[in-house]
């Protein structure tokens, strides 16, 4: 019996392909998770962060404590030992709590049993479109945008369509839903509203949500209706919602991190239509199974005695949004005015020749002031950046006198 030698080429020919067919782990994923970005607004954080002395207005969360009450709630719940699982819906308090609160603040009649507790709105809106999102569906959701809504779209693998709301003040308006509901011809849609919207802060009042109402009455449409700043709302207080006019075709969905200052204690939930809502609890189940019983607890009492500090929040807000907005307007800035939320929307100057991402920089190096750039909420190039007054009325009177000297140098 002979043997064969290999040849030094043939060698080298086999490790070729050997390490050709090395199993990579990271190229073993959904293919859809090589197109989408990890979040705009962190990494424009992260890169004006390492400018010393950096003043941000990037990031969206309240810069309040949370309430002591609230906490101290936590606290007697752990020393309870209230520390095992919880129902996969959430603790029968929190949500008989949830559905008072919603019936008492919001005029929304949900029952308990329609009220999923959920770890944060994120989890509640990628649950929600990850039940309703059946292949052949289509997203519909009204730009400039969270940047959630298409992500989860795009993980699933389902059509998005971006409805552009620029050329009427940043107002979904009932002419454009129906249009792009009759470019998808009947298939399922389902449109995610946010008023007050992340990041114009532009509040939909209640006579513009029936419009909005009556068209998705007309089509196979389920509404997303996020609501984390509705508590924070200026005009009408607190803000509206689509589910007065649409209530058999609308799910809200809210948290407790923007109303209480709880960002980190990843609380939320959706209220649905009775026949929709034990659907869609079992997505929840499957991607988290239960929030945490202790922090179930102390958002009960949040919503059970928290209206005070709310309304306590809200005003030191409207004051922030007060001062900022004339303040920008002062110094020859276009801006959105905000209604809610605690966002206001920056025209990128006229003059200045490029992106909303280079504006933003340039205001970065040489103001040291940071805002974020649009592109973090349109798909495409903007003309706008994004301040966030959830920071300190010191904070806020820096900002303006480095944009002064910036907006006049
Ligand atoms: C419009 C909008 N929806 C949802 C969320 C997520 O909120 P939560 O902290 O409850 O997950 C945010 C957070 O910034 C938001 O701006």
């Amino acid at each position: 019996m002979s043997t064969s030698t290999p040849s030094h080429s043939q060698a080298a020919q086999t490790a070729a392909a050997a390490a050709d067919s090395i199993f990579r782990p990271e190229d073993a994923v959904l293919p859809q998770l090589h197109t989408l970005a990890t979040s705009i607004i962190r990494s424009f954080d992260t890169e004006a962060s390492a400018i010393e002395g950096m003043l941000k207005l990037t990031l969206g969360e309240p810069d309040f404590a949370t309430p002591d009450f609230i906490k101290e709630a936590a606290l007697r719940s752990l020393a309870n030992n209230r520390t095992h699982y919880a129902p996969n819906a959430g603790t029968p308090g929190l949500r008989q709590a949830i559905s008072d609160y919603l019936a008492r603040r919001r005029s929304l009649h949900f029952p308990a049993e329609d009220i999923i507790v959920t770890e944060g709105a994120s989890e509640a809106i990628s649950s929600v479109l990850t039940a309703l999102l059946h292949p052949g569906a289509v997203l519909l959701y009204a730009t400039p945008a969270f940047g959630l809504y298409a992500n989860v779209a795009k993980l699933i693998g389902v059509e998005s369509i971006a409805i552009d709301t620029e050329s009427t003040d940043f107002i979904l308006t009932p002419d454009a839903l129906d249009a792009a509901l009759r470019s998808i011809r009947g298939r399922d849609a389902v449109l995610v509203l946010n008023s007050p919207n992340n990041p114009t802060g532009v509040t939909l009042n209640e006579a513009q949500l029936q419009g909005l109402a009556e068209v998705v009455e007309r089509h196979a449409v389920t509404v997303l209706s996020d609501e984390v700043y509705a508590e924070i709302s200026y005009d009408e207080r607190p803000a509206p919602s689509i589910a007065q006019f649409a209530p058999d075709r609308t799910i809200v969905v809210d948290s407790a991190s923007k109303s209480y200052a709880m960002t980190g204690w990843r609380l939320g939930f959706f209220a649905a239509p009775h026949n929709l809502a034990a659907q869609l609890a079992k997505v929840h189940q499957i991607h988290v199974s239960t929030a945490a019983m202790f922090t179930m607890d102390a958002a009960q009492t949040a919503y059970e005695q928290g209206d005070a500090s709310i309304d306590l929040m809200v005003e030191t807000y409207r004051n922030r949004r007060d001062y900022l907005v004339d303040s920008l307007v002062g110094l020859g800035y276009d801006i959105v005015r905000p209604t809610g939320a605690f966002y206001t929307y920056v025209h990128v100057p006229d003059e200045f020749d490029g992106s909303s991402f280079d504006y933003a920089r340039l205001m970065a190096r040489e103001a040291k002031v940071a805002g974020v750039p649009g592109e973090a909420f349109v798909d495409g190039p903007s003309r706008y950046f994004r301040f966030s007054y959830a920071a300190s009325s010191d904070d806020l009177h820096e900002a303006v006198a480095r944009l002064r000297r910036f907006r006049n140098r």
